[in-house]
């Protein structure tokens, strides 16, 4: 892959909606539609990020940066399986590092589940430590981060 084929840009409407569209695609046949709330692209859109290589889109992340902490929270990163491993996580982390680092973010977090292990394979090889304590696989996760007595694997990393 050229990398500068590869540029990050924020992301449009038309971004969103093929996004949305295509959102099964990102997440190897999983329907992850509830991360896709508008205010992403509406009230957060400067820190809502896209990789296309033509008029597909074949990255995205979409970021927050907290109001209550110094944190940047990434809600959602994915990349079509055709694109993975060529960096392009890797790419968008750092951007929205870069992004984070300058409106005075001390941290940045994101949480998965435990069984995703890619997820945690990737998070780790950017430098992602992972808080809580060890599960029964030996993987750290927080109890009822997200939901009542279930574990959650949460990311985080200073910056
Ligand atoms: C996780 C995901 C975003 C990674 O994107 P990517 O562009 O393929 O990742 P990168 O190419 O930047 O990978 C950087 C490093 O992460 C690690 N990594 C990435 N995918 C991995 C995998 N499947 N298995 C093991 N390690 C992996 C490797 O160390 C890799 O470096 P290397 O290729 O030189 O070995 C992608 O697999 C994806 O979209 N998954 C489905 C959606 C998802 O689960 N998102 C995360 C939810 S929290």
């Amino acid at each position: 892959m050229a990398d500068e084929r590869f540029a990050i840009t924020r992301c449009t409407a038309e971004d969103f909606y093929q996004i949305l569209e295509t959102r099964e695609e990102f997440w190897d046949g999983r329907d992850m539609r509830h991360l896709f709330h508008p205010f992403l692209l509406h009230q957060f859109g400067n820190s809502a990020f896209v990789i296309r290589d033509g008029g597909q889109v074949v990255a995205y992340l979409f970021g927050l940066l907290s109001q209550t902490e110094p944190v940047a929270y990434a809600h959602a990163i994915a990349v079509r399986p055709s694109a993975r491993r060529h960096k392009l996580g890797q790419k968008l982390y750092e951007h929205f590092t870069a992004f984070a680092g300058t409106h005075g973010c001390t941290h940045i977090k994101a949480i998965t589940s435990p069984d995703n292990l890619r997820s945690i394979a990737f998070h780790r090889s950017i430098g992602m430590g992972l808080l809580g304590e060890p599960n029964a696989d030996g993987i750290p996760v927080v109890r009822g981060y997200a939901r009542r007595d279930v574990d959650h694997v949460v990311f985080c990393k200073a910056l």
